[in-house]
């Protein structure tokens, strides 16, 4: 399903087709797309080139998506687990090279997973990225060390049937796409001073 974009400015189809659905449809998504998505997360940029993404990915039917699904919470567990695959985002908090805090971690972590969800759009899937879930319990479940922090989960997979969905949901599934005007976002001069750009 398609969601209208109101764009001021032309932009890559892929980046105009991304959105995030509730409603997903149980059909398992086939390995080799699977792939390609986990693949497009690995060539990401990051500070020092440190990747500290990594992935626990879970196909429903195995207990890896069981338990990231248990770690939801309620209301995202009702939509998101139909979806056939669920993928925990986690980051590596230490440079590798030093030891010392790497400040970037979460936000080369959060590049990966927007390479991730771009190339799904390529792949014919959609995604739906989560913070409402319990990273605590998901660091427990997954054996995470300690210099690791589970960051969110991504739900991924074809679209489904937007009326079977509770009525809230339905409701925000059908809503326009919003966003901040470019005015608010972007400055030229100091801050909050308004650019001739946009
Ligand atoms: C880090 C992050 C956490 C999010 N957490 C949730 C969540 O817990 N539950 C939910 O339904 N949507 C969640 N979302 C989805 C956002 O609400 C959604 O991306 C936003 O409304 C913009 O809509 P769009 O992705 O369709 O453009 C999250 C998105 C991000 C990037």
């Amino acid at each position: 399903m398609k969601k209208q974009t109101l764009n001021n400015h032309p932009i890559n189809e892929l980046l105009q087709q991304r959105w995030s659905p509730r409603a997903f449809s149980e059909k398992p998504v086939e390995k080799e797309k699977l792939q390609s998505i986990l693949e497009a997360a690995r060539w990401a940029p990051s500070a020092y080139n440190e990747q500290p993404w990594r992935f626990i990915v879970g196909i429903k039917g195995d207990g890896t998506w069981d338990r990231i699904c248990e770690t939801l919470v309620e209301w995202n567990r009702q939509w998101a687990c139909k979806a056939p695959v669920l993928i925990l985002n986690i980051g590596k908090k230490t440079h590798e090279y030093n030891g010392k805090n790497n400040v970037t971690f979460k936000y080369d972590t959060g590049q990966a997973v927007a390479m991730m969800v771009t190339e799904a759009v390529n792949q014919g899937l959609f995604s739906h990225q989560m913070s409402g879930f319990d990273a605590e319990k998901a660091a427990e479940l997954f054996n995470v060390p300690d210099d690791y922090q589970v960051i969110s989960v991504t739900a991924i997979g074809y679209y489904g049937n937007p009326d079977e969905l509770p009525e809230d949901m339905y409701k925000s599934e059908m809503e326009e796409r919003k966003r901040k005007s470019l005015k608010e976002l972007v400055f030229s001069g100091k801050f909050g001073e308004q650019s001739e750009w946009v």
